[in-house]
């Protein structure tokens, strides 16, 4: 049996990869509120299932495939017992690679969606939910083409400008952080990445833009704002006079927001990293003291092979520059082990970059050849067992840096943002500057305050503290009261 018309509809996102994927579902979740979609809790009540998907590793787009045979397993199966029809749909970077492929692979699949077209997300589904699925794989194949299932064409500035706003009830219900797209796609093709290819030439949103939706997202009650681009430090919209602006003016802007506590932006590229932002982390009490900027190798060779643009002393002084400007600035980083050609010693440089730059959290990962991207078609592709015993012991190196990282934060005082409860009782979760799960004991009333806490203790994952805020002397401190 259908539910009945005046039950809302049920949408169910499922969200792979990067954190520019998070803010994407959000866009694609208010877009369809537009139509009466309210959130499921999972697949299995939802009358429209996105899978939001990444392209970056093989991996992450092999397990796109397997879910979606799940998801028609468990259509099929609530079908045959009377329940109501789900929409299937592919959003992401494998849509957008693999477009109308999907439908031929899968053509159970009603829509299929590239990251730049998502404004038009409510016409397809419209069109999804008038169209007979029950079509062989061919008919599909020969139909996809024409009946508005993919879209996947490059028009990002249109996606920006056509996508609704969320409105204050959803900004509230996503908590006090949030995510904000400033900069789409990137122009520097590194030999092993899709993002060139998935996401388009980098494109950058212009400054009243930006400060807008920082504006509303503030008035909703966020505390803290983390600016996305896949090259962000690249961002060079245009101001109201079509100026354009770099990634240091536009958060000296983006500052002076009152009620705008944090401000955070990620992902960086070696070569942008320019004197503006750099002096931003100098000025800018708001900007917090963390930074990810990948160098992906140690070895000069392998750089170049990677076509990074950037060899391992550029980064090693960007990085004593950033130190100068900001001396408690924690360096976060992305590793590949096992590029075609890497040998030993090209790995030894790689350890020994990371041991001189100590890192407080670092992503690593053993090279994926991705179709497409000059990387792939290399002779001396590094044997499988190689790469897995370089990526183990790179592995140690960053994870005793990090538990390194955070033992040195014990004794100090940090201002934390506490964000929601905690796991146990009386417990609060929060962030520290440096990007820090922080475990305290605290009344939920302090929830969405930044407070000076103490770090007492030391986790593999997070570290603890106390509140060294003194709120209320006359009534005895917090400390006190949070420690009963
Ligand atoms: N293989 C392995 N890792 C990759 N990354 C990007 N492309 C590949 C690939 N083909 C990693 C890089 C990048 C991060 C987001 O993913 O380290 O910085
Ligand atoms: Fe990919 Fe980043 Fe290189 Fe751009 S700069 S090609 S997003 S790894």
């Amino acid at each position: 049996m259908t539910a009945p018309d005046t039950q809302p509809k049920k949408l169910f996102i499922k969200t792979y990869g990067c954190q520019m994927n998070v803010y994407d579902s959000d866009r694609m979740a208010d877009a369809m509120a537009g139509e009466g979609y309210v959130a499921a809790a999972g697949p299995e009540e939802a009358d429209l299932v996105l899978l939001n998907t990444c392209h970056i590793r093989e991996k992450a787009s092999e397990k796109v495939f397997s879910e979606l045979g799940r998801l028609e397993a468990l259509r099929a199966e609530r079908q045959a017992a009377g329940g109501a029809d789900m929409l299937i749909g592919v959003a992401g970077c494998v849509a957008q690679a693999e477009g109308e492929e999907i439908v031929r692979r899968m053509p159970g699949v009603d829509l299929v969606v590239g990251p730049q077209s998502y404004h038009h997300l409510p016409e397809m589904v419209a069109r999804a939910i008038d169209r007979p699925r029950d079509l062989t794989a061919r008919e599909a194949a020969t139909r996809a083409a024409g009946d508005g299932r993919v879209a996947t064409e490059f028009a990002l500035a249109e996606k920006f400008a056509l996508l609704p706003r969320p409105n204050r009830e959803a900004v509230r219900a996503r908590g006090l952080t949030a995510f904000l797209t400033v900069q789409e796609g990137c122009d520097k093709f590194c030999s092993f990445c899709v993002v060139p290819y998935t996401r388009g030439a980098e494109v950058s949103r212009p400054v009243e833009d930006v400060l807008e939706e920082a504006r509303e997202l503030v008035a909703a009650g966020v505390m803290e704002l983390t600016l996305l681009g896949q090259n962000v430090n690249a961002y060079h919209g245009l101001d109201g006079d079509g100026r354009p602006v770099g990634l240091g003016a536009l958060l000296r802007r983006l500052a002076d927001i009152p009620g705008l506590m944090r401000l955070r932006y990620t992902t960086s590229h070696p070569r942008d990293m320019d004197d503006e932002l750099i002096a931003a982390h100098r000025d800018l009490e708001k900007l917090m003291p963390y930074l990810h900027l990948p160098v992906q190798s140690g070895s000069d060779r392998i750089l170049k092979a990677m076509n990074r643009r950037h060899t391992r002393a550029d980064y090693l002084r960007l990085i004593e520059r950033v130190r100068a400007a900001r001396p408690d600035m924690a360096i976060s980083g992305d590793f590949i082990v096992g590029f075609p050609g890497e040998t030993d010693a090209d790995f030894e440089a790689t350890l020994s970059l990371v041991r001189e730059v100590g890192y407080a959290s670092a992503f690593c990962f053993k090279y994926s050849p991705r179709p497409g991207t000059p990387g792939a078609g290399l002779p001396d592709q590094v044997p499988e067992d190689v790469k897995a015993g370089r990526l183990a012991r790179l592995l140690d190196l960053t994870t005793a840096q990090m538990r390194a990282f955070g033992r040195a934060s014990v004794g100090r005082t940090m201002d934390v943002l506490l964000e929601k409860k905690g796991r146990l009782p009386g417990q609060l979760g929060g962030r520290s500057p440096y990007l820090q799960a922080v475990h305290l004991a605290a009344p939920e009333s302090l929830i969405g305050t930044i407070q000076k806490v103490e770090i007492v203790a030391a986790g593999n994952n997070s570290i603890e503290g106390k509140i060294v805020t003194d709120l209320e002397p006359k009534s005895g401190s917090l400390v006190e009261s949070s420690a009963a």
